[in-house]
């Protein structure tokens, strides 16, 4: 089973984890099964950007991003090259390192008003 290396979050995770998910696993799936609360505001159809996570290690392994994750991807606070909506990111074989960003776009709006 790959691993899920998650590194540190303040409020998610602020020790650090890692944790196992079978493969066919999508990310924000796995990270739930483990009890790291990622934000899934749409319930996971690719409909917001709340999953958002920055893959450091093992983005080439995953399924290729689809279209409409592209489109919704471009909405996300802290966009960067190795993003991928987690809830669309599907696990394959390899190990994989992800950070989940300090906010997500209910979060940023909040914090900014
Ligand atoms: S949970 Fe909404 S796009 Fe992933």
């Amino acid at each position: 089973m790959p691993k899920i290396t998650v590194l540190p979050h303040p409020e998610l995770c602020p020790e650090g984890a890692v944790v196992e998910a079978a493969t066919g696993t999508s990310i924000c799936d796995a990270l739930h099964q483990h009890d790291i609360d990622i934000d899934s505001a749409c319930g996971g159809v690719c409909a917001c950007t709340t999953c958002h996570v920055i893959v450091r290690e093992g983005f080439r392994s995953l399924n290729e991003i689809e279209e409409d994750e592209e489109d919704m991807l471009d909405r996300a606070w802290g966009l960067q090259p190795l993003s991928r909506l987690s809830c669309q990111a599907i696990l394959q074989e390899t190990d994989v390192t992800v950070e989940i960003p300090k906010y997500s776009i209910n979060l940023a709006k909040e914090g900014h008003q």
